[in-house]
C-alpha cells in the first residue's frame, strides 16, 4: 500500500514513516520545514528513515499540489500542524489557524477526489478537552479547549467528520494525550528534562508542577495509526489515544532522578496561560474498535528517552 505522511519530519510523522517502511509499504512524505524548533533536527528525523521505499516533497499543504501527490495513495496520516499550547496566544494564532485548520480543509478537499483513499488518519489532541468535568474522560465529553492551539485542533476535527458525513471522505481522528519517547519536540516536557540531565542543564517547572498528564509513547500512538487505517471504522470517528498514566510533572521528575541516578536541577516558574491542570483519557473505545491498548509504560518509555538524550545531547 502507499502512504502519504503529513509533517514526516517531525516527532510523529517520522516514527510512523519508519514504522511503515519497516512493515513495506510505499511512503510519500510532506513537511514544510517550518522553523519552530531547529530545522536541522527535522533534516535528521529525514535521514534517519531515508529509504527506496520512501521520497520526500518539501511543500505546504496550503500551496501544494495535492491533487498530484494524493492521486494514488491508498491512506492519509495526517499529522502535519502547528504544535504548542503555550504558544499559540496573540500574533502567533494566525500559524494555528493556517496549519492547523486551513491546511486540513485543503487536504480534505484533496481527498474528495483521490478514488483509491480507504482511510484519512488525523492527529488530534487531548486539548480539545481543556479541564474536563470527568476523568478518565471519554470522547462524549463536551470539547472546552483552554487554548487557541486546543480551539484549532478541535476546529480541524469538526472539518474531518463534516467531510465524512457530506462527501464520505473515510477519516478517523485520533485525539492524542501528551506523546512523548525519542525525537519528541524540543519545546516538550520531557525531552527538555532529559536534556538537562544529560547535559547537566537547568529545568524550569510551570506552576506547582503539580498538573497531572495521561503520557503516550510514541510507539502506542504509531500502533493506533495503523489499527485506525486498517480496521474499519465509522467515517468521521474520534478517539482518545491514551498511555494510561495519571502523573504529575513532579512525579515525572521524581522518576527521571532515580533512572538518571542524580539529582536533576530544578527550579519553578510562573504558570503558562492555556496549560491545564489534568488529562486522563478513557481508552474503551479505541480498546473495543482496533484491540489497541498502551503497551509502554511509563518508566520505560522515560528510559528510552533518557538513553536517546545521552546519545543526542552533549555537554557544552
Ligand atoms: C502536549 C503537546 O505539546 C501538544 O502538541 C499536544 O497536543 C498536547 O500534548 C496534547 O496532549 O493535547 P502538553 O501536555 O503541554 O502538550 O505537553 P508538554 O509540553 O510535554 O508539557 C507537559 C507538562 O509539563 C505541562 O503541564 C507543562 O506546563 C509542563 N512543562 C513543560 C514544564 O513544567 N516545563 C517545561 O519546560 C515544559
Amino acid at each position: 500500500m502507499k502512504a502519504l505522511v503529513t509533517g514526516a519530519a517531525g516527532f510523529v510523522g517520522s516514527t510512523l514513516s519508519a514504522r511503515l517502511l519497516a512493515d513495506g509499504h510505499d511512503v510519500v512524505g510532506i513537511d514544510s520545514l517550518t522553523d519552530y524548533y531547529d530545522i536541522n533536527i527535522k533534516r535528521a528525523n529525514l535521514s534517519t528513515i531515508a529509504h527506496p521505499k520512501f521520497s520526500f516533497h518539501q511543500v505546504d499543504i496550503n500551496t501544494a499540489d495535492l491533487g498530484l501527490l494524493l492521486h494514488d495513495v491508498d491512506y492519509i496520516f495526517h499529522q502535519a500542524g502547528q504544535p504548542g499550547v503555550r504558544k499559540s496566544w496573540g500574533e502567533e494564532f494566525i500559524e494555528y489557524t493556517s496549519a492547523n485548520i486551513g491546511a486540513t480543509q485543503r487536504l480534505l478537499e484533496a481527498a474528495r477526489s483521490c478514488k483509491k483513499l480507504k482511510r484519512f488518519v488525523y492527529a488530534s489532541s487531548s486539548s480539545i478537552y481543556g479541564d474536563a468535568e470527568n476523568y478518565p474522560t471519554t470522547e462524549e465529553a463536551t470539547p472546552k479547549p483552554m487554548s487557541p492551539y486546543g480551539v484549532s485542533k478541535l476546529a480541524a476535527e469538526h472539518l474531518c467528520t463534516l467531510y465524512a458525513k457530506n462527501f464520505g471522505v473515510p477519516t478517523v481522528s485520533l485525539r492524542y494525550f501528551t506523546v512523548y519517547g525519542p525525537r519528541q519536540r524540543t519545546d516538550m516536557a520531557f525531552t527538555r528534562f532529559v536534556k538537562a540531565a544529560a547535559t547537566n542543564g537547568s529545568i524550569h517547572i510551570y506552576g506547582s508542577g503539580e498538573q497531572v498528564r495521561d503520557f503516550t509513547y510514541v510507539d502506542d500512538i504509531v500502533q493506533a495509526n495503523i489499527s485506525a487505517a486498517e480496521i474499519d471504522s465509522l467515517p468521521g470517528s474520534v478517539f482518545n489515544v491514551a498511555g494510561g498514566t495519571s502523573i504529575s510533572v513532579n512525579g515525572v521528575l521524581a522518576l527521571l532522578e532515580n533512572l538518571h541516578g542524580a539529582p536533576l536541577n530544578v527550579a519553578y516558574v510562573d504558570k503558562v496561560a492555556g496549560d491545564v491542570t489534568r488529562t486522563g483519557g478513557d481508552t474503551s473505545k479505541i480498546e473495543k474498535a482496533f484491540s489497541w491498548r498502551a503497551k509502554t509504560t511509563l518508566e520505560r518509555g522515560l528510559e528510552r528517552q533518557l538513553d536517546w538524550a545521552y546519545g543526542n545531547f552533549k555537554r557544552d
